[in-house]
């Protein structure tokens, strides 16, 4: 790959999704997108960048899906789980009581462990939970993980990853070597496309928001960015929950860590800081559509 392609996927890259790649990532795009080059019939990422340069907008989209990583598993680090278990929805449950709903967002929900793993924790709550209105909406950058996510169809070895033998047994029905989430728990979730660099306060505000492991891929500005802008999309009371590797710490102060409950962050009211990264990025032409 020549310096210029490279510049030029960097950028194009950043742009649209929001992944911030070192100068020495080379490896990376290669290994995501020669795949995707030969499935086109193309000689290599030269011509690749070149189809991309020609204004093609759906292969564009192909392009920036290959190179996002999806990596998922059900209950992954199982901390933010017993949180959520233990002290998001008891503390929630109380606060909203009078009111009997309760809106949870998934906001990198990839290919369903994350958005279904909130699912089997609420539906083992049982009658703490009766006749309330739960919504799960799980959104992604990338449809393609969007349509795994909505069939809720594993392998054996993705249900083999986290997700402990009762809850398999209980919720899941085997259809040959795959695996399917009941229909019962695959209503509970709503699927949407969303790219986090872009606006999303139509989504309404949410008393609890799950958005890890994908801003590690972000620089500051966009990390900083996000965090103003999921503040303004939260109750004053409620709960975000990052990845092992994120925090607001150094970024922002519209959220702080809850004492003692690692991941875990509430809305402290702050108005974001003067000239930090307050408001969407501008949505990019050759995204139209997504
Ligand atoms: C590593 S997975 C994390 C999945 C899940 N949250 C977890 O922790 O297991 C990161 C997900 O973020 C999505 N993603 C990447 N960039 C995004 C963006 N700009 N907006 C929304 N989702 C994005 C990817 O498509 C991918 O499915």
């Amino acid at each position: 790959m020549t310096p210029p392609d490279y510049e030029y996927l960097r950028k194009l890259l950043k742009d649209l999704s929001g992944l911030d790649l070192s100068a020495d990532k080379q490896y990376l795009i290669e290994s995501r997108l020669l795949p995707l080059s030969r499935n086109a019939g193309l000689s290599g990422i030269g011509e690749l960048v070149q189809k991309m340069k020609g204004g093609s907008g759906d292969f564009t989209s192909q392009v920036v899906e290959a190179m996002t990583t999806n990596e998922t598993f059900f209950f992954r680090d199982k901390i933010p789980f017993d949180h959520f278990r233990d002290s998001i929805m008891p503390e929630i449950l109380r606060a909203r009581a009078s009111r009997r709903s309760i809106r949870i967002w998934c906001a990198a929900g990839s290919t369903g462990q994350e958005p279904y793993s909130l699912a089997m924790c609420l539906k083992e709550m049982g009658a703490a939970i009766a006749g309330w209105r739960i919504e799960i909406i799980a959104t992604d950058l990338s449809q393609e993980v969007l349509e795994k996510s909505k069939a809720g169809i594993y392998s054996q070895f993705e249900v083999q990853r986290g997700l402990p033998i009762q809850m398999l047994v209980k919720y899941f029905k085997q259809t040959g070597e795959f695996w399917q989430i009941n229909a019962d728990m695959r209503a509970m979730i709503q699927h949407r496309q969303l790219n986090l660099l872009h606006d999303f306060s139509q989504l309404g505000v949410f008393d609890i928001i799950f958005c890890r492991n994908v801003l590690i891929y972000f620089d500051q500005d966009t990390k900083i960015s996000i965090f103003n802008r999921l503040a303004k999309t939260m109750e004053a009371d409620g709960f975000l929950v990052l990845g092992a590797a994120e925090t607001v710490v150094g970024l922002t102060d519209v959220f702080k860590p809850f004492p003692e409950k690692r991941g875990l962050y509430r809305p402290t009211g702050a108005r974001p800081a003067a000239g930090a990264a307050a408001t969407a990025m501008p949505r990019i032409a050759a995204m139209a559509g997504r």
